[in-house]
């Protein structure tokens, strides 16, 4: 699955709203819902580090809000050389909504760089199951 024109927008949109006076490092996110909708969220740095927000979280955040719980698709969008890849907290976070099949994109704001599953980013997931004793 590639991602279409509207998620790219929104992430373009995310990023450029991104706060992020410390690293400058700008991350837009897109997660799209399985009820088909797009749920945008941007970094959100503070003074005291640890306190800042990553942009997938924020996605995550507005989608429950809404009322959906199930991601079908997540584009991940920052510029610079170095593709940007979801961090290890926020691959735990996907997998929260996510699936072992569900494509991740990685993307400049000029347009999709790769696309993986979610699978390939957190394998061996710890997930419900485990905590529910059913690994
Ligand atoms: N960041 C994200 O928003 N998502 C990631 O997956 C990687 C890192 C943010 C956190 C921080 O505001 C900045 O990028 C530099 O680490």
């Amino acid at each position: 699955m590639s991602a279409d024109e509207t998620m790219l927008a929104l992430a373009r949109t995310m990023m450029q709203r991104a706060y992020a006076p410390y690293s400058n490092y700008h991350v837009g996110a897109v997660v799209r819902g399985a009820n088909g909708k797009l749920y945008g969220g941007c970094n959100v740095e503070n003074a005291s580090f640890p306190a800042g927000a990553c942009a997938e979280a924020s996605a995550i955040s507005v989608m429950v809000a809404d009322g959906e719980t199930r991601i079908s698709e997540v584009l991940v969008m920052a510029a610079g050389q170095e593709l940007v890849s979801p961090c290890g907290s926020c691959r735990q976070r996907l997998r929260e909504f996510a699936q072992p099949d569900t494509p991740v994109h990685m993307a400049s704001p000029e347009g999709v760089k790769k696309t993986v599953s979610f699978g390939e980013l957190l394998p061996l997931a710890f997930n419900h199951g485990h905590v529910a004793g059913k690994g």
